[in-house]
């Protein structure tokens, strides 16, 4: 399918191909930096009620590349998609963020999670990636994307956000089993979720393990990592040109590098605590590497902005044989919701002209 991309930079550059110039997307494009993402979220009265509905789920995907000629599309939805079709209850309170009605703590409530069954449980994430790539029409390729096991899990035991990861640490020191046997589980349905999304219509996978950063390196072996390289090896990624790249991004990944380019992942993506140059020796051309301007850089002058993207991608070059191949721009993290539009404007020109080969 990716022959009648009229972009196919982001899946050449996945896959360490040459491209004319460096492909770039940002994580949390859409969103409420946009004043035309906050009049549909109003109109539909919830991020959830926007998300489930596949209309406006695909009006929101598309209303940054109607701004700016990113190089990708991705889904909007959620990464809590999976754990709220487990059951778990997904609300959200304003400014509070995500919650959990019935979060897991006992071996009851890890006994009781099965994988959803994803054309009928997550069937509006497949209907919102089946119109999106209709509604795309071969303009760019489209990310489809899942949380990794442990920030899932993260999120399932803790029942929203966390300041210090308290009940799912202890967890993972007083009862390893236990919670081997949720990211077991969860595992199996990321894996689903990802290959249901592909046949949907996603030209190119992201797993984002925002929280793996907050385990010391021991631990991060033993309930993070693992559980990535599974899905590295069993996801079924298609053929040929067909083939969707799967990229594993991480935050604070970057003591754990040199596994991850091992994992059988095609990309890596990373914050901005590494260097690109240190980032690109260490990996050594076995996957491709996305990231990684600090998302803060958006808040600086559009001049400065420039400089710094310019730097990124001098970077990359320097620590890969000095060739641009095989990076894929991105921030180090999503976007806020105080940016301004015109500064990404000013980000995505000056990756493009300063890649220009
Ligand atoms: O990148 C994109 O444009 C795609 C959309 C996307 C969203 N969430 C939309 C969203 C993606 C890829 C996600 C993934 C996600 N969700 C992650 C992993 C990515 C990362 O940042 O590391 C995490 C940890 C979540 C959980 C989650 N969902 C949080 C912490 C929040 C923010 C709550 C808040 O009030 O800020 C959400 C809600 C959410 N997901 C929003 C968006 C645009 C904001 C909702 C709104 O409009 O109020």
């Amino acid at each position: 399918m990716s022959d009648t991309l009229a972009n196919d930079r982001l899946l050449r550059a996945l896959r360490r191909q040459p491209v004319d110039r460096t492909p770039v997307w940002l994580m949390r494009q859409a969103g409420r930096y946009l004043p035309e993402y906050r009049a549909t979220r109003a109109a539909a009265g919830s991020f959830l009620a926007m998300a489930k509905n596949p209309e406006l789920a695909c009006e929101v995907t598309l209303q940054p590349l109607r701004r700016f000629p990113l190089d990708a599309a991705i889904l909007f939805s959620d990464i809590l998609t999976v754990p709220d079709a487990m059951g778990l209850g997904l609300y959200f309170v304003e400014g509070e963020g995500p919650k959990f009605e019935r979060p897991v703590r006992e071996e009851a409530d890890v006994a009781r999670l099965a994988v959803p069954d994803m054309e009928t449980e997550l069937r509006y994430v497949m209907d919102a990636v089946r119109t999106i790539r209709r509604e795309l029409g071969g303009k760019v390729p489209l990310i489809g994307f899942s949380g990794s096991p442990w920030t899932l899990a993260c999120y399932m035991v803790e029942g929203g956000g966390s300041d210090n990861y308290a009940r799912i640490k202890a967890m993972a020191f007083d009862r390893p089993e236990l919670l081997h046997r949720m990211l077991g589980t969860i595992t199996d349905a990321v894996i689903a979720y990802l290959s249901a999304q592909r046949v949907a219509g996603a030209q190119a996978l992201q797993v984002f393990d925002t929280w793996g950063g907050v385990l010391s390196p021991a631990l991060y072996r033993q309930f993070s990592l693992p559980y990535l390289e599974r899905i590295a090896r069993e996801l079924d990624r298609g053929e040929g040109d067909a083939r969707a790249p799967l990229i594993l991004f991480g935050k604070g990944n970057a003591p754990h590098l040199e596994a991850l380019a091992a994992s059988g992942a095609d990309a890596v993506g990373v914050d901005w605590l590494v260097g690109l140059d240190e980032a690109a020796r260490r990996v050594g051309g076995r996957v491709a590497l996305q990231g990684n301007l600090d998302p803060a850089t958006l808040y600086a002058h559009p001049r400065v902005i420039a400089g710094e993207a310019a730097r990124v991608l001098d970077d990359y070059a320097a620590g890969n044989g000095g060739s641009r191949e095989g990076h894929v721009f991105n921030l180090g993290h999503g976007m806020s919701p105080d940016m301004n539009p015109e500064h990404v404007a000013a980000l995505v020109e000056a990756v493009h002209a300063h890649s220009a080969r």
